[in-house]
């Protein structure tokens, strides 16, 4: 058995050491909002935070996090207010939804390094592909998330309820990020 730390709460899993954390997370723990994509680092749908770092966690052994601190996209919120959840919903970024999750912990890791990013700075940091070409909206959403858009941001974008210690609702809807749309697969 593992401990593993995820969004704040302790979980113990049965797993081989070296199967990706995505498979832990999706299978044990029950958190489907981190996608699976490409499981070779590429596409970036399986993103989420470790230690505050964003990682692939496809190609992530989960006996190397084994006490870290782990968040996932429902780790963000409990209800899909995390600013940079409120931007997607407000720019409307998602299409199918699939890549979403991933987008959206990548901007929050952007955002934590470099709170008011450049144009530059979101095309050279949100690597992950999106098939439906949502590329315009999500630069639109971090700005706004970053107050560097049209109007300000909604707060800091540094909380995670993770971060905080606090209980997660690891509901499935939060985890397509506030787009108030169920993307195909999400179970
Ligand atoms: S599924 Fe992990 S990067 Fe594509
Ligand atoms: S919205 Fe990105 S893959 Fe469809």
């Amino acid at each position: 058995m593992l401990s593993l730390n995820v969004n704040g709460k302790t979980v113990s899993v049965d797993a081989e050491p070296g199967t990706p954390l995505l498979w832990v997370l999706r299978e044990q723990v029950g958190l489907t909002g981190t996608k699976y994509g490409c499981g070779v680092a590429q596409c970036g749908s399986c993103s989420v935070h470790i230690d505050g770092q964003l990682t692939r966690s496809c190609v992530m052994p989960v006996s190397a996090v084994a006490g870290k601190r782990i968040t996932t996209i429902e780790g963000l919120s409990a209800d899909a207010s995390h600013p940079v959840q409120r931007a997607w919903a407000e720019f409307d970024v998602p299409q199918c939804g699939y890549c979403q999750s991933g987008q959206i912990m990548a901007a929050v890791a952007l955002l934590r390094a470099k709170p008011k990013p450049t144009d530059k700075d979101i095309d050279d940091a949100m690597t992950n592909i999106c098939r439906c070409g949502t590329y315009q909206r999500i630069r639109a959403a971090i700005h706004r998330a970053a107050g560097t858009g049209k109007g300000s941001g909604n707060g800091s974008v540094f909380h995670v309820v993770g971060d905080a210690g606090g209980t997660v609702a690891a509901a499935t809807a939060v985890a397509n990020a506030g787009a108030g749309r169920s993307p195909a697969g999400d179970a």
